[in-house]
């Protein structure tokens, strides 16, 4: 059953009719507007919620039940988070639209679930952000829209969500030319899912963030698709994605040109995908920093495949800091093209041993511990690096990297020149020709096993492939 509403007060007339009539029916679909909420959408307006004079306080707050017609009502003068709140609150499927053709501007604000039932946000128009950082209070830290604990959410249209972040990197740089900058903690994350189930994220252009486009904390069953994520180069650390500790999570058909990580991949996260993606420049795909401050991040089974990375500084990495604990493991890298990356394929168990963090005590064993690095293959990764050391394995004396593969790396210089591998405490094999040259230690025969090819395996086109095939 699809309503369709002509005015406000037919819409809440529906909508309640709708909600009370078939309470929690499947079918029952209701389609919301924000300029039926009093949204302006002329880009300068506060779109995040319009105060009416004539509302009392009391009868703003999030309506039971029974009164849902009379809140409803209410509701039809407020913007984006009654609008959020109204669709929330009824059951069935609610259509939430962002008109095309228009400018909401929308202070940080969180859209807390559950709901009642599944909502799907069409953003036609632009959602943008206020440019400067002075509007953030302090208790918005790292916020702008955030959905948290919400179920069974899609975000999906031609629009644009735009952060505006540009005096946020501005305000991070150290020096007048930015070279060298301070990483901004408290910049905001442009739409964040936390604590989120069964959300999609699809066929948006998010740019400009203030810190990172899209972050998943926590969330299970996750899709990222048709994406178009993009920020000058110059803007440090915006990456595309950030996952911390969520499952089930792909990422597919996506474009990102940013300052930091294209997708970057950290906390306890596994069964995570990606597929045909774009990335460049920035710096790459990357699983960590993991183990920051000595603590406990385990990552595994991550494939990704089908991937077009270009000048960037790093193609895929895995990042650990020292005295961290954990693993990345059961990782798998295939059919990547490289174009002009500075360092296409690195481990560094030690990559932020320069700071502070990783001082102390170490989670793991008393006298010094890493993140293992295990299990990680690549597979048919080829192009051109912009250094002559296209290989980088830097693991530690605490924790060597076990079990790497290479089979069909081809990487050369611009030119065509070859390039070198660099290994410490690096063990594993390689199959065939591998240029540059493999350097990793001789893996003792109990690895051996793990080498023999799957019978029948489909390579790269199905979805749901063995979990053991890393
Ligand atoms: C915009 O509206 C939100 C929500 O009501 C409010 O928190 C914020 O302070 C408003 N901003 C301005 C500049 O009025
Ligand atoms: C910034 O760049 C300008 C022009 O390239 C240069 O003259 C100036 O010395 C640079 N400043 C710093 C702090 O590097
Ligand atoms: C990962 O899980 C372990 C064990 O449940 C927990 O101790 C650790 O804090 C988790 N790490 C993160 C980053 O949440
Ligand atoms: C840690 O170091 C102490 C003193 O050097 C040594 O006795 C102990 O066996 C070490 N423990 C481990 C787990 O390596």
């Amino acid at each position: 059953m699809a309503v369709r509403a002509r005015t406000p007060l037919l819409l809440a007339a529906l909508a309640g009719a709708v909600a009370l009539l078939l309470p929690g029916a499947v079918e029952a679909r209701v389609l919301l507007s924000l300029d039926d909420f009093g949204a302006v959408g002329d880009g300068i307006a506060n779109d995040t919620q319009v105060r009416t004079p004539c509302r009392e306080p009391s009868r703003a707050a999030p309506a039971r039940r029974r009164s849902l017609p009379l809140t409803l009502y209410l509701f039809l003068h407020q913007a984006f988070v009654d609008a959020w709140k109204a669709a929330c609150a009824t059951g069935g499927t609610i259509y939430l639209n962002v008109p095309a053709g228009k400018s909401y501007q929308i202070w940080p604000v969180t859209l807390a679930g559950p709901c009642r039932g599944e909502i799907k946000l069409m953003i036609s128009g632009n959602i943008i952000a206020p440019e400067d950082p002075e509007e953030w209070s302090d208790g918005d830290q790292g916020r702008w829209l955030h959905f948290w604990g919400v179920g069974d959410l899609s975000l999906s249209g031609s629009g644009i969500v735009d952060g505006r972040g540009q005096q946020w990197w501005a305000g991070s740089c150290e020096d007048e030319n930015c070279t060298t900058y301070r990483p901004y903690d408290v910049a905001p994350m442009a739409l964040h899912f936390e604590d989120c189930r069964d959300v999609s994220v699809k066929g948006i252009t998010v740019q400009n963030s203030q810190r990172q486009h899209l972050v998943f904390t926590r969330c299970h069953d996750v899709e990222a698709n048709y994406l178009r994520v993009t920020s000058p180069e110059y803007s440090h650390g915006t990456v595309g994605v950030l996952v911390v500790s969520s499952t089930d999570v792909h990422i597919k058909h996506d474009l990102f040109s940013v300052g930091g990580d294209c997708v970057s991949i950290v906390g306890n996260s596994s069964d995570i995908r990606l597929r045909a993606i774009s990335c460049g420049p920035g710096l790459g795909i990357s699983i960590g920093g993991l183990g920051e401050k000595q603590s406990n991040h385990m990552v595994h089974k991550i494939k990704m495949d089908t991937m077009f990375i270009s000048n960037t500084k790093n193609g895929v990495s895995i990042k650990t800091y020292e005295n961290g604990c954990g693993f990345a493991c059961k990782v798998k890298f295939a059919h990547i093209m490289m174009r002009n990356v500075a360092n296409p394929i690195v481990i560094d168990q030690h990559c932020y041993s320069a700071s502070n963090s990783n001082r102390g005590t170490p989670c793991g064993t008393p006298n010094g511990s890493a993140v293992a690095v295990e299990k990680i293959k690549y597979i048919d990764i080829t192009g051109t690096s912009a250094t002559e050391r296209a290989v980088t394995f830097a693991c530690s004396n605490a924790m060597p990297c076990k079990h790497l593969y290479l089979d069909g790396v081809n990487l050369r210089t611009a030119g065509g020149g070859s390039t070198s591998a660099y290994c410490y405490q690096a063990f594993g094999k390689h199959v065939g020709d591998v240029l540059p040259e493999s350097c990793l230690g001789k893996e003792k025969e109990d690895f051996v096993q793990l080498q023999a090819p799957t019978a029948g395996t489909r390579q790269g086109d199905t979805e749901d492939e063995e979990d053991d095939d890393w």
